[in-house]
């Protein structure tokens, strides 16, 4: 988490380093500062808030001085309430030395307790203290910028992606990572670096992305990678072919009312060119490699977190339904800790939108510490994850920028189909016409997705009406019961008010208890195999008093209806693929609810959008 911007070139630094903040506010907002290089004196302004709020700061303050050295940092807190004090930039006891931090160091309450015996004042609550104060130590014996850094790093454990400005040589920027990412813009006379690309397209395509263990120095008109231990890395500059319209908002009031309204387009980008059109089977180039270890494979774990494990639950029902191979799912962050056993030939897909998070990397690493093939399904090209990973499929939604995940997690599902398509093909478990009909309905969900969309006032007039509920219970069945899942944690996650996902018919084991007038219930009910079980559950609700929306489809006349107090009705598709339709609704319901509650949809409270701490 957190953002980090920096910038050194022969234009005015501030400006654009707000700029670049402001992209990068997705990785946390509850603090933000800047450090700028004066001729030799470092001036920091940081305070609690947002980016917007650092602006007014610095607005207030008068503060139009000149410096094409700088960095800035948007944080979101692990160590340290989010107050002024915390905010980065961090500097040293005599303002000489500073640093923007996104990560955790793991031992500094040993360093901690070593730099204040030797003389060095904490003035913050945050881990990222000891490291500006260690490359103040190691500089005092060594007298050189570089060296002193890379002694600091190699003392720290845990994840850092770091920048630091030293008044010694005020000219450099130093930059380092492990497990946090950066990324280095190459442009004409001038260095930006930053978490994430978006910060850096509007000045230049060529970058660099740094790896773990991988350092920067950059000085006038010249950079130099190399790894922590002084090793020198030549790398070719990659070019980046997003476009900035991408990331912007483009007359959409929300960036997830945009990226809900993306989903016909994003979803035909996870799918180009990998449906062969005259026969209707799958081809995935990122895994034409590993065809012979995906069909003999005999289980599948699958590894996420949030959004991305739902898609991967979803995922389970499609793989075990095709390919007849069983899967398990696993919260990341359990897998990692809880000393899992593999066979030989397990297959593990780890799934990401950001291919950044850190519990999701970790369960990759403990995988392939054991031996396990791990493949990606990721949607950020040249992320960590999509690197790290043997091969992999990557989803093509486009750069999602609202924390709360839509258009990324249709596309995973989309991905998931084709990935089950292909194995099937592989082991030939599902006969080619199946396979084709299946592909064939793909190919339609575009339209029928838009046709969802055109819902959206009958969608607002009921969000409307549950503008003040407290609690909300999602029930689903089968294919629909991550999606159940995934529409409980949309509504958390933006409109804060508490709602449950639960299979549906495990609701007699316990939510029943809660049903009364108070407490409406959300059913996704489209007609496939389950329809009539949980037309009995709908009826359960009505039963006891329970308010009930139905989400079902244009083919379910009549129970659904009588029992439904509100009814949405969507197109009908086939049972696999309708978690990609049923979503949609629910999406918008949550982003509707939260407007109508005047939450901040796009930057929802103590969340982030990639997470990179564990
Ligand atoms: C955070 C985000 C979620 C996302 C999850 C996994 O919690 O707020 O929206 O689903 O991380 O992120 P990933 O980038 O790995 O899909």
């Amino acid at each position: 988490m957190c953002g980090i911007v920096a910038y050194l070139g022969n234009k005015q630094a501030l400006p654009l380093i707000l700029s670049g903040l402001r992209k990068l506010e997705y990785r946390g907002y509850d603090s933000a500062g800047v450090a700028l290089m004066f001729d030799n004196e470092i001036v920091v302004r940081k305070t609690a808030g947002k980016v917007s709020d650092l602006e007014a700061l610095l607005g207030s303050n008068g503060y139009d001085k000149d410096a094409n050295i700088g960095f800035g940092h948007t944080r979101w807190a692990t160590h340290g309430e989010p107050n002024d004090t915390n905010a980065h930039p961090v500097f040293d006891d005599n303002n000489e030395i500073v640093v923007i931090h996104n990560g955790i160091i793991e031992n500094y309450k040993v360093l901690k307790t070593r730099l204040e015996r030797e003389g060095y004042q904490f003035r913050t609550d945050t881990d990222t203290e000891c490291l500006v104060h260690l490359i103040r130590s190691h500089y005092k014996n060594v007298m050189d910028f570089e060296t002193a850094v890379r002694l600091a790093l190699a003392e720290v454990d845990g994840t850092y992606g770091m920048c630091v400005l030293s008044k010694f040589e005020p000219d450099k920027i130093i930059a380092a990572r492990r497990g946090s990412p950066l990324v280095l813009g190459v442009g004409e006379d001038e260095y930006i670096i930053a978490s994430d690309a978006t910060a850096i397209i509007p000045h230049t395509r060529q970058v660099l992305y740094l790896l773990d263990g991988e350092m920067v120095i950059v000085t006038r008109n010249k950079f130099e990678i190399k790894t922590i231990h002084d090793e020198k890395i030549e790398r070719e500059l990659e070019v980046i072919t997003f476009d900035l319209e991408e990331i912007e908002k483009g007359g959409y009031e929300h960036f997830m009312l945009k990226e809900i309204n993306e989903q016909p387009d994003s979803i035909t980008n996870t799918m180009r060119g990998r449906i062969i059109k005259d026969n209707g089977l799958v081809k995935l180039g990122g895994l034409i490699n590993v065809t012979e270890k995906l069909k003999y494979a005999p289980r599948i774990i699958i590894s996420a977190c949030g959004t991305a494990w739902h898609a991967g639950l979803v995922g389970e029902y499609m793989i075990e339904q095709m390919c007849k191979i069983p899967v398990e799912v696993e919260y990341a962050s359990e897998f990692r800790y809880r000393n899992p056993v593999l066979y030989p030939n397990d297959i593990m897909f780890v799934i990401s939108q950001s291919g950044e998070t850190a519990d999701t990397l970790a369960a990759l690493k403990e995988a392939k510490s054991r031996g396990a093939d791990v493949y990606g399904i990721v949607n950020v090209v040249g992320s960590t994850i999509a690197r790290e990973t043997h091969a992999g499929v990557y989803t093509h939604a486009g750069p999602e920028i609202g924390v709360a995940s839509t258009k990324a997690f249709t596309s995973q599902l989309t991905g998931l189909a084709l990935i089950s398509l292909m194995i099937a093909q592989y082991r030939n478990s599902l006969p080619h016409d199946e396979i084709k009909k299946i592909t064939d309905e793909l190919l339609r969900i575009p339209d029928k997705i838009k046709q969802i969309l055109a819902l959206n006032d009958q969608i607002l007039e009921i969000a409307r009406i549950f503008k003040f509920c407290q609690h909300m219970l999602y029930l689903g069945r089968g294919y629909n019961f991550p999606v159940a899942l995934e529409g409980a944690l949309k509504l958390k996650e933006i409109s804060y008010i508490h709602a449950e996902g639960y299979p549906a018919a495990e609701m007699k084991h316990g939510p029943i208890a809660l049903i009364d007038q108070n407490m409406p219930v959300i059913f996704i009910a489209p007609k496939d195999s389950t329809y009539e079980k949980i037309i009995s559950n709908i009826r359960e609700v009505k039963a006891r008093k329970g308010v009930v929306i139905t989400i079902t489809d244009f083919d379910s006349d009549g129970p659904s209806e009588e029992y439904s107090d509100y009814i949405i009705k969507i197109p009908h598709t086939l049972e696999m693929l309708s978690p990609i339709l049923t979503t949609i609704p629910l999406q918008m319901f949550a982003y509707h609810l939260a407007v109508l509650r005047g939450c901040n949809v796009d930057q929802p409270r103590n969340l982030a959008k990639s997470v990179t701490v564990e």
